[in-house]
């Protein structure tokens, strides 16, 4: 403890494709519908959240695209814009301006064997869309399994931040050697990537029962978390589920 932690507060985005999943269950194919993602973004700003991820899909499962329009109209912190190299997705996306857009696999081609973009595969085609988004002012991320290799591909795109994959860590919480051995796996992946010069995120199956235990992985500048802030807040609210993690990011020393 100390000064040299002064200022350095772990932030979270909140990822609300889970509310539109359950406006889509009943309004498909309509302009209009309940819950309103956008309306769950502002509750999540006036909680304390540090910014909103969405996830507009090639397949449009969930968020659409008058969602993420009207997001970049109505929120006030960052936009975190989820989404496949895909050449309609990246218009959108230069269209939108986020602050920031996420790469992520949709396709299984696109995958590494742990679920996050395969980096080292798609090394040019990423580059390539980095350096569109830079030019019009967006930082890229990219969602990748906490691996040697797709830290330093991620490094070579020329991308400003990963995004570690986490959903290993979660699925292997409750197996206390496994769960050691992805504990493992993230902390060295974010000590290659600062090393890198990358900044460090990461998401993906983070609740309110294995976050603490990831405060152990270092240099982490955001969580992404969606579905369990979304699942409590049906039987606390949204601004309550939203204050409860907050508060168990707060202890972060990074
Ligand atoms: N980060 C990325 C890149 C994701 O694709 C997702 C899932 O949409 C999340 C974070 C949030 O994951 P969860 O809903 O499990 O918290």
């Amino acid at each position: 403890m100390g000064l040299a932690y002064a200022g350095r507060v772990l932030k979270l985005g909140v990822n609300i494709d889970h509310v539109a999943t359950v406006r889509e269950a009943r309004y498909r194919g309509d302009a209009h519908g309940e819950p309103d993602p956008v309306a769950a973004a502002l509750l999540c700003e006036a909680a304390g959240c540090h910014g909103i991820t969405v996830h507009l899909r090639e397949d449009r499962r969930h968020i659409q695209d008058h969602d993420v329009f009207r997001l970049r109209e109505s929120i006030r912190t960052r936009l975190n814009l989820e989404m496949a190299n895909a050449p309609e997705i990246v218009g959108i996306a230069l269209k939108l301006k986020p602050e920031i857009v996420c790469l992520v696999p949709e396709r299984r081609q696109e995958l590494t064997t742990e679920g996050g973009l395969d980096a080292v595969r798609h090394l040019k085609a990423l580059a390539v869309t980095r350096r569109k988004m830079n030019d019009a002012g967006i930082e890229v991320s990219l969602f990748i399994a906490p691996d040697p290799n797709q830290v330093e591909a991620s490094a070579e795109i020329g991308a400003q931040f990963i995004e570690l994959h986490t959903g290993q860590y979660a699925e292997h919480f409750h197996r206390k050697r496994a769960r050691n051995t992805e504990l493992r796996r993230l902390v060295d992946a974010a000590t290659l990537a600062h090393r890198a010069g990358l900044s460090v995120n990461a998401g993906h199956g983070l609740n309110y029962e294995n976050l603490s235990v990831l405060h152990l992985v270092p240099h982490l500048v955001e969580l992404n978390i969606g579905h369990s802030i979304v699942s409590r807040a049906i039987t606390v609210g949204l601004p309550k589920a939203v204050k409860e993690m907050l508060a168990l990011m707060k202890n972060y020393r990074g």
